[in-house]
């Protein structure tokens, strides 16, 4: 496959590297082989050559390349609640809303229903890795983990524990401690089968819910699973989500979730720590030595923690960012609306709520997040986080790629001149680009939407 067009890559986290018609030549594993430009000596020739048998695909001027995005938290039964709900607390909301819908994912005609709308929607707006908590349930969580393979979409999912009686509804627990470890087992084995004969990967997940659902007896016995499955299981949970969850670590140990989870052994470099929105100095040490990930959830965290993370601070002390949508904690399915929240929210933490009030209400200076920098995290970040070759169009990286067609009729981009700078460019794709924009996606140098077919 050989791929000529213009767009976009992340170059490092604070610049974006601009390419144009560059020629991508693909291998049968999907994987960049070489990126030409123009100017190289053998880009004639390889065109030619591409052309020849058949295997070259040109992008259409007005439409641009992206890597595909990278959502490392997702709640994928909570599609089926989506937009609901989001003026209650948390720990309300839980009860009141999502235990009811997880629930239902013991029928796995409706699990299959809503994990297919969903994984089709997310590679249809370019999300082409998805880190999801699928729901107690081993079977429906399968049924997560095969979506995603047959759909095309790279995916690590997980079977979420919550054992704890006294924590949990009856009718939406884990029978004991016991039976979880043992069920997060056999998930681990069947989905490590049917990642054998994925193109593009189906990573399983050990997923203790968060410390409040959990028993310390299966706390510790996922961390002996994470520890003996460490190859190729991550490990997802929430940390120092909200005030009432950050309080509960401190109140059930003395201790934060943070310095918890490691001591469980749930804090490793495979770690997907959602939210994570108030560490003390000490917690990202904590972060930055073992190279865990901070899953940055801005619309979620304006609900929830009604806070914001200074993900700049984050960044400078070493830790490893991504970006999340956290479906339903936030609702905006595609991670557009990520990298928007996450410019608004950092926005808000550096100028504050009100100027006019005394200096510890003020906001804090060097918190606001360029476009390249919520760029690089919905990308490359995720990507280096990972430890996976994806996240950026250049040599050695996977195929996995959008195209963004700004002439589309259903665009609203208000470009008019024929030499815009693709600085501009880049900056209205990423600000006002709508569904409709993205038409063509690969995972792994797979095509899994066409829009111009109709097809999606
Ligand atoms: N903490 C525990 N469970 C959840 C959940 O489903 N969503 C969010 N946002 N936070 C949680
Ligand atoms: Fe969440």
């Amino acid at each position: 496959l050989a791929i000529e067009g213009s767009g976009f890559t992340s170059k490092t986290r604070d610049e974006v590297r601009y390419f144009e018609h560059a020629l991508f030549v693909i291998d049968e594993h999907g994987v960049i082989q070489s990126v030409l430009e123009p100017g190289d000596e053998c880009y004639q020739s390889e065109k030619a050559q591409a052309q020849a048998n058949g295997t070259y695909q040109s992008i259409a001027d007005g439409s641009y390349l992206l890597p595909g995005f990278i959502d490392l938290h997702v709640h994928a039964p909570q599609w089926a609640q989506d937009g609901t709900g989001l003026d209650e607390p948390l720990e309300v909301w839980l009860g009141k809303y999502t235990f009811p819908t997880e629930s239902k994912f013991a029928d796995e005609s409706f699990a299959h229903t809503v994990y297919e709308d969903l994984v089709t929607r997310m590679l249809s707006t370019g999300t082409t890795t998805a880190s999801y908590y699928a729901t107690v349930h081993r079977n429906g969580s399968l049924v997560l983990a095969q979506g995603a393979e047959r759909l095309g979409q790279r995916a690590l999912v997980g079977k979420v524990v919550m054992d704890d009686p006294e924590a949990n509804p009856e009718y939406y627990r884990d029978a004991s401690a016991q039976a979880a470890i043992e069920e997060t087992e056999r998930f681990i084995n069947e989905v490590a089968k049917l990642n054998e004969h994925s193109v593009q990967g189906v990573y399983p997940v050990i997923t203790p819910r968060f410390i409040p659902s959990c028993t310390d007896e299966a706390l510790r016995g996922l961390g002996e699973l994470a520890e003996r499955y460490k190859t190729y299981a991550y490990i997802q949970t929430h940390c120092s989500e909200s005030d009432w969850e950050h309080g509960y670590a401190y109140e059930r140990y003395g201790r934060s979730d943070t310095h918890m989870l490691r001591e469980f052994g749930l804090f490793t470099d495979r770690s997907i720590l959602a939210h994570s929105v108030y560490p003390s100095e000490e917690d990202m040490r904590v972060f930055a030595e073992t190279g865990a990930i901070a899953v940055h959830c801005p619309l979620s965290n304006a609900f929830f923690a009604g806070a914001v993370a200074p993900i700049r601070r984050y960044l400078a002390a070493g830790m490893h960012v991504a970006l999340g949508s956290d479906i339903s904690g936030g609702y905006n399915p595609d991670l557009y609306g990520a990298i928007r929240q996450a410019m608004i929210s950092s926005r808000m933490l550096e100028t504050g709520v009100n100027r006019d009030l005394a200096a510890q209400e003020r906001g804090v200076e060097g918190s606001a997040l360029t476009l390249s920098n919520a760029f690089y995290l919905a990308t490359a970040g995720g990507g280096e986080s990972l430890g996976l070759p994806i996240g950026r169009l250049e040599a050695g990286y996977a195929w996995d790629a959008q195209v963004v067609d700004t002439r589309h009729p259903g665009a609203r981009l208000p470009i008019f001149e024929p030499n815009e700078p693709a600085s501009d460019i880049f900056q209205k794709i990423m600000n006002l680009a709508v569904p409709e924009n993205v038409r063509t996606v690969w995972v792994q140098g797979r095509k899994v939407v066409n829009k111009e077919n109709g097809a999606r």
